[in-house]
C-alpha cells in the first residue's frame, strides 16, 4: 500500500520565536510504520505537538490525504482521523481506567477495547481503579490502549514504551504491526531500538532539530541507528 496518508514538508516550529524544529520533512503511507529516533531534547516531542496541532507551524506545510492540516486545531485533525499520544500526562489520574478508555466517545459501546483488555490484564483487573494509582509504564499503556481502541486512520504515538514491562512491549509490537497490516497507519517517536526494529517500515533519524537520516528500516539497520545515536 503505497498512499500517502500524512505528509510534512519543510516544517519549521518550536515556541514562540525560537525555533526548535528545522525543515523536517517526511511521510507516512497508509498502513505503514514510520519511526522517528534521536537523542534526548533534538525536538521530537516538538515535532509530534506540532502535527497533533498543539503547536503552530511556522514554515511549511502539513497535509492530510492531500488536505492542507496546518490551520485546523487537535479535535478538528482528531475527526479527521489523526490520533495523538503524548509523551507526558497521558492519562487523568482522577478518571478510573475505565472512563479513560471512553473519555473521548459519546456512547460507551461496542466491543471497542475488548482485544487491549485481552492483551493487557493489568488493565483488565483495574478497570474501576483510579489511573493515578497505575504506575508509569501501566499509564502508557492504557494511553496505548486508548489510542489503539479509537481506531484513527493514523497514529501518532510519542515513546509509547517508556517504563513498559518488556513483555508487554513485546505486545503492543505487535498490535502495532497487526493494525498496519489491516491498513492504519503510525508515526511514533521511540528511545527502544528494538521496539523500533519490530515494528518500523521506515526510520527518520533527527538530530538538533533536523533529519540526519531517513530511510527504510531494513536498508538503514539497527547498527547505523545506535551509529547516529552513538550508544
Ligand atoms: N514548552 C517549551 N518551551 C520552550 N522550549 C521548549 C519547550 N519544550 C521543549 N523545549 C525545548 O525544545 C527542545 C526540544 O525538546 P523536545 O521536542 O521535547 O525534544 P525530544 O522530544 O527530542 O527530547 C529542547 O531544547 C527543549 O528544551
Ligand atoms: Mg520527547
Amino acid at each position: 500500500m503505497n498512499d500517502v496518508a500524512l505528509e510534512f514538508e519543510n516544517v519549521t516550529c518550536g515556541y514562540g520565536d525560537t525555533m526548535v524544529v528545522r525543515s523536517m520533512s517526511g511521510r507516512v503511507s497508509q498502513g505503514s510504520v514510520v519511526a522517528v529516533v534521536g537523542r534526548n531534547g533534538v525536538g521530537k516531542t516538538t515535532l509530534m505537538k506540532t502535527l497533533a496541532g498543539f503547536l503552530p507551524v511556522s514554515g511549511g506545510s502539513l497535509r492530510w490525504r492531500c488536505a492542507d492540516l496546518a490551520a485546523l486545531a487537535p479535535h478538528e485533525r482528531l475527526k479527521l482521523g489523526i490520533s495523538y499520544s503524548p509523551q507526558e500526562n497521558v492519562v487523568f489520574g482522577d478518571l478510573s481506567v475505565n472512563d479513560n478508555l471512553w473519555l473521548h466517545l459519546r456512547e460507551r459501546r461496542g466491543e471497542r477495547y475488548e482485544e487491549m483488555l485481552r492483551e493487557f490484564p493489568r488493565l483488565k483487573e483495574r478497570l474501576a481503579q483510579a489511573a493515578g494509582l497505575l504506575s508509569g509504564g501501566e499509564r502508557k499503556l492504557l494511553a496505548f490502549a486508548r489510542t489503539m481502541g479509537l481506531g484513527a486512520c493514523i497514529n501518532l504515538f510519542d515513546e509509547p514504551t517508556e517504563g513498559v514491562q518488556p513483555e508487554n512491549i513485546d505486545r503492543m509490537a505487535r498490535l502495532i504491526r497487526a493494525h498496519a497490516e489491516a491498513g492504519r497507519s503510525f508515526l511514533v517517536v521511540e528511545q527502544n531500538l528494538s521496539f523500533v526494529e519490530k515494528i518500523a517500515d521506515e526510520v527518520i533519524v533527527m538530530d538538533r532539530g533536523e533529519a540526519v537520516v531517513s530511510g527504510k528500516m531494513s536498508d538503514l539497520g539497527r547498527a547505523t541507528l545506535e551509529r547516529y545515536l552513538q550508544i
